[in-house]
């Protein structure tokens, strides 16, 4: 079970300390969130912030969860900028294209995931298995932080399961709490995004401390 922060929500001009807390409460992985204005409704942050990460957190992996339909320029730039994994939108571009970026992660050494919108149909994941190490569930519409966990995702996660078989990660991304991590864990989910919960809610380490004593009761 991995838990991996995102910042969108963190104090942007405090950033080196809220990744900090998380580091020290044993965070090993950052969900780093990239908006376009253009695929999403709204704007975020870009390939310095993931490179000064890296060179601060050299040991923490930077997962990249592309929200652009824009790979063309964005992927190698994330490439370059250090990225451990980057995840792509069924919803951002062709399958072909998918496929030649998947491709091009693999050959630089990156990790690549799929990810998926609420309204797409879990099906989709599966011809793209053999490629990737990740399966992103979005558990909300993409866009914002401190939304809502959307009710029927519990379901879709099962069902992904079901497809993609025991071994790859499931990860769900959108209002995780204390509350919908056991939902999400008990559908078949192992990966863990959480925002404004760590960020917003109150002390970073303890947010972190409740939310592992979720995962193993
Ligand atoms: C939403 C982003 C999420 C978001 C999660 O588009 O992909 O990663 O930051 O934030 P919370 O946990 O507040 O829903
Ligand atoms: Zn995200």
């Amino acid at each position: 079970m991995i838990i991996a922060p995102s910042i969108l929500n963190a104090d942007n001009l405090n950033l080196k300390n809220e990744i900090d807390e998380a580091v020290a409460a044993g965070v090993d992985r950052f969900h780093i969130d990239i908006m376009d204005g253009h695929f999403v409704p709204n704007l975020s942050f870009g390939p310095q912030l993931v490179s000064d990460f890296k060179r601060e957190f050299p040991m923490t992996n930077a997962e990249i969860h592309l929200m652009s339909d824009n790979p063309d320029d964005l992927v190698p730039a994330f490439v370059d900028a250090g990225a451990d994994i980057i995840e792509l939108h069924y919803e951002a571009m062709s399958e072909s294209k998918i496929n030649y970026w998947f491709d091009y992660l693999a050959s630089n050494g990156v990790h690549a995931a799929l990810a998926i919108n609420p309204d797409t149909s879990v099906e989709v994941i599966e011809k793209f298995l053999p490629k990737i190490s990740q399966i992103l569930v979005m558990t909300v519409h993409p866009g914002f932080g401190g939304q809502g966990f959307i009710a029927n995702s519990t379901s879709r996660i099962k069902e992904v399961r079901k497809l993609a078989g025991p071994n790859v990660p499931i990860e769900v991304d959108g209002g995780i709490n204390d509350e919908t991590i056991k939902l999400a864990k008990q559908a078949g989910a192992d990966v863990f995004v959480v925002g404004s919960y760590l960020y917003e809610d109150g002390d970073v380490a303890h947010q972190i401390h409740l939310l592992k004593e979720k995962l193993t009761k």
